[in-house]
Parts: C-alpha cells; structure tokens; sequence
C-alpha cells in the first residue's frame, strides 16, 4: 500500500530514519497528471533503491503564464491509483504553503545553460522550478533523483543546481517516452484533441529528418531547418516557437563545430494553446 504524505516535515523525519538504517532513497519530482513517461522513471527508480518517493506538485512558480497554470491538468486520484500499480512507496502532495513556508526571492544564475530555447521563451521558468526543486531535494534528501530526457534544458539545469548547492544527489537522466508515432509524453498531450495528438507527431518526424541529413554545412543546415519549420507550420493550429541546433553539452549554438562538438536539436511548438517541447541529440 503506497504510504501518502502532504506534511513536508513528516516526510522528512520518515525518509532520515530509513535513512539511517541505510535505505537508498529514489525520488520522481512531478507535477502529476502522469503518464507511461513517468512510470518509466518511477520503475527505473524502483530497480536502482530501496524505497521510490514521488511528489506531485504544480509548482506555481515555474509557469510564466497565468493560463497555462489554470488549465495544466491535474488528475491526483489517477495518478496515485497509478503510482500504485507500479508499488512506488511513498507519495508526496504537498499544498502550496506546504512548499512555500515563506516567500523565496532566490536568483540563480545559470549561465549559457538558460540563455536559448526555454529559458529565453518563458522568462523566470528555470528560475522557479530550481527553487522547488531544491526545496524538494531539501525535504525528501534523496540518493538519487530521475529526470525525463524530453526536458533536456531542465535536466542539465538540476544538475548544474545540485553543483553549485553541493547537494551530493545523482542525478538520472532517462530517455524520453514516446507516443507509438512518435510525440514525446507529456502530461500536456492530455490537453490536445485526438486530431492534433496525431498530428504533433510531425515534431518528432521533421527532427528525426533534420537528423537523418546532418551535415557540417551550416548554410545546408539552416535550410534543413527552414524546411522542417515551414513544414510544421503548414499545420493548421500548429506555430513553431524554436526550432534550434545547439551543442548537447552547452547549449550553445557552435560557430566553429570542433571535434567536441554534440549536435542536438531544440524545438517548441504551440498546437493551438498548448505548448509542446522536444528534443534530440543527432548522433554523427
Ligand atoms: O518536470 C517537471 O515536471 C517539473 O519541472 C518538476 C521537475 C517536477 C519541478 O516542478
């Protein structure tokens, strides 16, 4: 039976005493409405641990737009039914003066890792989800915490976070979930029609093309990309917001692609309301 926790503090005094009694302790942050994606952590976690804890919280401060947060989809009953099926352990809900006791004016600085794709399109969003993330890792004090590859900007950001606290927790990263055709999982492909759910999977399918004729020619390059942004927005309802090729280790776009060079692409797309991200490292 999944043992239920809303009281940060309780938590925390569970999870130090099996601490202490050397239990390795396995954490799946999320903001519920959870999917196979998540499972995927969730069971990942449960072969590397003794005992999983997942939290489940719509951290207010991470979303930049006030729409968005009112319509994120939360299905908390679902999703505990589910985390139980997969026998995690613990299941934390916090409320929101749960998590913030106090007002948190923390600003960090991330560097080239939050100055493109995400972090230049939803100013403060990086920003606020390091300030729950921490409070998360603060109170449930993990061994190792897990992070779906489909935010590759946020995964690179926690571990940056984990360095610059010294919180000595392993960060894991896991391949993204997809859709049988292709649409990365996402708690946010619960707000799509049928129709658009079928036809986002165009994101995946123009980046594994823009990946399939990869060449060190940057002119070729943007005309690749080009092509696959015209493509996308040839979609009714469908509007690329970035569509980017960066370097996997810095984010940054490299002028002069030397042999340490990652490529990876980076692209959001809005279907309608909804705003979708996925991303793919091109292996050359
Ligand atoms: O990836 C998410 O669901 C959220 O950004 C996280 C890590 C749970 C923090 O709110």
């Amino acid at each position: 039976m999944i043992k239920q926790f809303t009281s940060a503090s309780e938590l925390h005094y569970f999870l130090a005493e099996l601490k202490n009694d050397s239990k390795e302790i396995g954490f799946v942050p999320t903001m519920g409405a959870l999917h196979d994606g998540h499972m995927a952590l969730i069971d990942k976690a449960m072969r590397e641990n003794d005992l999983v804890v997942c939290s489940i919280f719509v951290n207010p401060k991470q979303f930049n737009n006030a729409d968005d947060l009112a319509k994120y989809p939360r299905t908390v009953n679902e999703d505990i039914k589910l985390l139980s099926k997969h026998n995690c352990h613990v299941v934390f809900v916090p409320s929101i003066d749960e998590i913030y006791p106090n007002e948190v004016s923390q600003k960090y600085n991330f560097g080239s890792l939050e100055a493109l794709m995400e972090g230049e399109h939803r100013p403060g969003h990086f920003n606020g989800m390091a300030i729950v993330v921490k409070r998360l890792f603060e109170i449930v004090n993990p061994h190792r915490a897990y992070f779906g590859e489909k935010d590759f900007q946020q995964l690179m950001i926690v571990r940056r976070l984990v360095e610059m606290e010294d919180m000595g927790i392993d960060i894991v990263g896991c391949a993204t979930s997809r859709e049988f055709n292709g649409l990365a999982m996402s708690s946010r492909n619960k707000l799509l029609t049928e129709k658009q759910r079928n036809e986002a999977s165009v994101i995946y399918r123009e980046l594994s093309e823009i990946a399939k004729n990869y060449c060190t020619n940057v002119n070729e390059m943007n005309e690749l990309i080009s092509t696959g942004i015209k493509r996308i927005n040839s979609i009714v309802d469908f509007e690329v917001e970035y569509l980017t090729l960066v370097d996997g280790d810095t984010l940054q776009p490299t002028v002069n692609q030397g042999y340490s060079w990652k490529p990876h692409l980076f692209i959001a797309v809005k279907v309608g309301n909804v705003r979708l991200i996925d991303n793919l490292p091109i292996i050359v």
